[in-house]
């Protein structure tokens, strides 16, 4: 299997700073790459291979696992995933916050958040099987762990959103689930905070939980309330978990609203509490702003809204809510009102908060970025080399090593990936070679897409799909089943 053959490997970076996403201390090595995978790792001089590359001296890394995406239809319709690779990542987990492109179909423009991902009923798949096969038949650049979303469930069986499903109604959306779940759908995301799945109480995502149990998968949860009831949605996510006895990831760990902030100091104890009883994850993204559809009626806790696209006025796309109220002659929440459907950036979290949980042992980096926008939040392109350039090496938050960890190894564990997110011989090539001195995030509120600095070459299962700050065209990435993983939160 890819042993490099007669002392001959196909790809050799040398004198690399080898970070192995362990945490561990790095160490100066050389890496080698044949066919799919690292074959060799340390003093390899008297390894030859094909292509020879001198890092001279920079980082080499696991390619970094971006747990919370909606790159769903993203890694369909533009798979060389540009805003990805450009920062290092390797493999995209899909279907969060309650919201996949399957199994659903439907006959109408989806309802929000749904259209976050999709504006059209055509880009959606009826079954789990079809959307995995289109990616099998078509590859992304990366790699893809695909959930399925309750809000998807739902706005497919449920007859009147605005209220708990019936008994036939769960039984549906059950079979679906566990018809996805067989495809190879990893599990099952929700989005209680949003209004397809507001009115779903609690028992309802046990019921669906049971299912996600009976296949070995895991759930994530956009949680009800990030807000006032934060503790309560943590308590929510924790019986969830319990009750349906199933992984639980807290997705985009937040204190929303300036009545909050500071209150990570409460969370996270809760947090390592619950962590004792069973298995929870979380995720978090760079940034003390937010990014979702618009809602007049929930923005109260923000301090500054900025638009970022809207279907009766794409002209204000990018712009702050205020000045196109003051325009407008209206209050924000009138003006946002004439907005929709739109989109919304929202600052509205404290940076004592982002940088506490960012620093958490357990929490890992997921983007949330939102690749249809049209003037996205800049965590699409920018949260994996601000994590990297800002949050460690500039503001010290942690050494390099453990921004590395919460991008690559932390994330295999908790995501079941056991042959990825560790430099080790035998393990899947996807690997990044970057720049620890000048690895920046560029994309800002103001100019949102634009590739980071300091990511040299990224690869994917063997290939480069990033190189001399372009992307390749290659596109290697596989549509990986749940089959094919370990246990969800456990080390390989
Ligand atoms: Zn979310
Ligand atoms: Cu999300």
């Amino acid at each position: 299997m890819n042993a490099p053959v007669n002392g001959k490997a196909d790809l050799i970076i040398r004198n690399a700073r080898l970070i192995d996403g362990t945490g561990a201390p790095s160490y100066s090595g050389d890496i080698a790459i044949s066919g799919d995978r690292i074959v060799g790792l340390g003093a390899l001089g008297s390894l030859s291979a094909g292509t020879e590359i001198d890092a001279q001296g920079k980082a080499v890394a696991p390619g970094f696992i971006d747990v919370h995406t909606h790159d769903d239809r993203a890694v369909l319709v533009n798979p060389t995933m540009k805003n990805k690779v450009s920062q290092g990542v390797t493999t995209v987990v899909t279907g969060n916050c309650g919201v996949s492109l399957a199994p659903l179909k439907i006959d109408r423009r989806p309802p929000a958040p749904l259209d976050l991902i999709c504006d059209s009923p055509d880009g959606f798949y009826a079954d789990f099987a079809s959307y995995l096969k289109a990616l099998d038949d078509d590859p992304a650049a990366v790699n893809v762990l695909a959930q399925v979303g309750h809000s998807s469930l739902r706005v497919g069986a449920v007859a009147d959103l605005n209220g708990a499903a019936s008994s036939s109604e769960i039984k549906a959306m059950r079979a679906k689930l566990e018809e996805s779940l067989e495809a190879g759908a990893i599990g099952l995301s929700t989005g209680l905070f949003y209004p397809p799945a507001q009115a779903a109480p609690t028992e309802e995502v046990i019921e669906l939980g049971r299912a996600v149990h009976a296949h070995s998968g895991l759930h994530t949860t956009h949680m009800r309330d990030e807000a006032a009831k934060i503790t309560d949605s943590l308590a929510e996510t924790f019986r969830i978990g319990r009750e349906a006895d199933i992984p639980v990831v807290i997705s985009h760990h937040k204190c929303a609203g300036a009545d909050n902030h500071g209150r990570s100091v409460e969370t996270l104890p809760l947090i390592d509490a619950a962590m004792k009883q069973q298995r929870v994850g979380l995720d978090v993204y760079p940034y003390i702003a937010s990014s979702t559809m618009l809602s007049p009626d929930r923005m109260a806790g923000a301090s500054r809204v900025i638009v970022t696209w809207s279907v009766p006025h794409p002209e204000h796309a990018g712009r702050d809510l205020a000045d196109i109220a003051a325009e407008m002659g209206l209050s924000q929440i009138e003006a946002a009102g004439k907005l929709l459907p739109a989109g919304a950036v929202y600052f509205s979290m404290h940076e004592d908060d982002v940088q506490r949980i960012m620093k958490y042992p357990h929490s890992m980096i997921g983007s949330d970025g939102l690749p249809h926008d049209t003037r996205p939040h800049p965590r699409l392109w920018g949260t994996f080399p601000r994590v990297l350039g800002h949050y460690s090496r500039d503001v010290g938050l942690f050494p390099l090593e453990e921004a590395v960890r919460k991008m690559t190894g932390l994330s295999a564990i908790q995501f079941g990936l056991t042959d990825r997110g560790v430099l080790k011989t035998g393990n899947y090539a996807d690997i990044v070679l970057f720049d620890p001195a000048t690895v920046i995030d560029t994309a800002s509120f103001t100019d949102p897409m634009q590739p980071a600095a300091g990511i040299e070459l990224v690869i994917v299962n063997g290939r480069p799909v990033w190189q001399d700050g372009a992307i390749t065209g290659a596109r290697p990435g596989r549509a990986i089943r749940r089959q094919q993983l370990g246990n969800f939160g456990k080390a390989a």
